[in-house]
């Protein structure tokens, strides 16, 4: 049986196509694959029979990619499976940044025992009136699946999009509506927008890169949307750039001591995701690059290790090698499959960054003594025999 544990809940559907040789266990020590959503596993011990990590989201700043790398577990994500659920809560949240419907609502509640509602309401209502977003701009920063989907329908509510991502897949360039104007640094649309939206992972390199220096090139009174993470966001500049007014409103999914008290903010508890369809779809996601990776030897869309896929195996043996990115690799690996005399009949090697991964298909069994050899090698962190 493979063992599974699941550090967050999964949605159901997704493990029903574990399958029969798969077992849940609860016991992280013994299990082959793990599938998280936010629990954080930096402080994790990573036990030797973990082959990998799936993450059901596209986020994957709670995981520990390079030590995962380093003993040769594979870490996936599900890029694009929760897209539209943000989506629309960007959406949502543009609008209830242009008119105070949250503080509207509130008025309602407070007079609920007030018989004279509907007559207040008319004199009340004018301090929740606000503006439309029709006609206004949007800047978004990051035009992965879901900074195209929040392009397209931003675009059909009649806002002016603009765009900026340096690494704009063909992919999502194609599925970008045409009205979309890409400009070629984040300081173009700084300039000019009403709204900026961020759908970046978090990096070293992007950690804090909303800042007072960058505030200060904006709008005054920008509408800034973070779904992406809170720490993108340098909170005390963003603090001092609100009660200041040239940040108008700031939209947070991520509430924290400091986001929960900032003024003019409003903020949401990590909702973006939590749609039962992006669940779903991240759970079958998920599930599913993590059997391609244990029945087969196959990675898709993994983050800390290239993507090899090579279907399924149709010669009499599979291995696959978890090795370092470093020269010479695959000319020791056929050297040791010649000198036993094993044919390879296909192969596949990928890398990224330090890191590659390499599948040998060969026409027989392979020997224990060829597999102990491949382990024993300078620079190979995992081998295993899939067939
Ligand atoms: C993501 O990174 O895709 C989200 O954080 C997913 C989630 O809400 O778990």
């Amino acid at each position: 049986m493979i063992k599974v544990n699941c550090l967050n809940p999964i949605a159901e559907c997704g493990l029903d196509m574990l399958g029969d040789q798969y077992e849940i266990t609860e016991n992280t020590n013994e299990a082959q694959a793990i599938l998280v959503r936010s629990a954080v596993m930096h402080d994790m011990e990573l036990s030797d029979s973990l082959l990998a990590v799936a993450r059901a989201g596209a986020g994957v700043n709670n995981i520990p990619l390079d030590k995962c790398a380093e003993k040769g577990i594979v870490v996936f994500n599900t890029p694009g499976a929760n897209a539209n659920g943000v989506k629309e809560l960007v959406i949502a949240s543009m609008l209830l940044a242009a008119r105070d419907i949250t503080g509207g609502i509130q008025w309602c509640r407070e007079n609920k025992d007030n018989e004279n509602i509907a007559k207040d309401a008319e004199k009340a209502k004018k301090a929740f009136a606000g503006t439309e977003i029709k006609g206004k701009k949007l800047g978004i920063i990051g035009l992965g699946a879901i900074g195209v989907l929040v392009a397209n329908a931003a675009n059909r509510l009649g806002m002016d999009v603009y765009g900026c991502d340096p690494y704009l897949s063909v992919e999502h360039a194609l599925n970008m509506s045409r009205d979309v104007t890409m400009v070629k640094s984040n300081d173009e649309l700084y300039e000019m927008c009403d709204y900026i939206t961020v759908h970046v992972p978090l990096l070293e390199s992007t950690r804090g890169m909303f800042n007072k220096s960058v505030f200060e090139k904006m709008k005054d009174g920008v509408v800034i949307l973070n779904f992406s993470r809170d720490t993108l966001v340098n909170e005390a500049d963003m603090k001092e750039a609100l009660e200041s007014g040239k940040v108008g409103k700031y939209i947070v999914d991520f509430p924290n001591p400091t986001t929960v008290n900032l003024p003019n903010t409003i903020v949401t508890p990590h909702l973006g995701a939590s749609t039962q369809e992006s669940e779903d779809n991240c759970a079958k996601m998920a599930v599913s690059e993590i059997r391609d990776f244990l029945e087969n030897g196959n990675i898709r869309n993994s983050v800390n290790y290239p993507n090899c896929d090579a279907g399924v195996c149709s010669t009499e043996g599979r291995i696959t090698i978890a090795h370092k990115n470093v020269p010479n690799m695959l000319t020791r690996f056929t050297a040791l499959f010649a000198k036993d005399n094993i044919n390879i009949e296909n192969m596949m090697n990928k890398s990224l960054g330090n890191f590659a991964y390499t599948i040998l298909d060969i026409c027989s069994d392979s020997t224990d003594e060829v597999v102990n050899e491949l382990k024993a090698m300078d620079g190979v962190i995992r081998v295993r025999v899939i067939k």
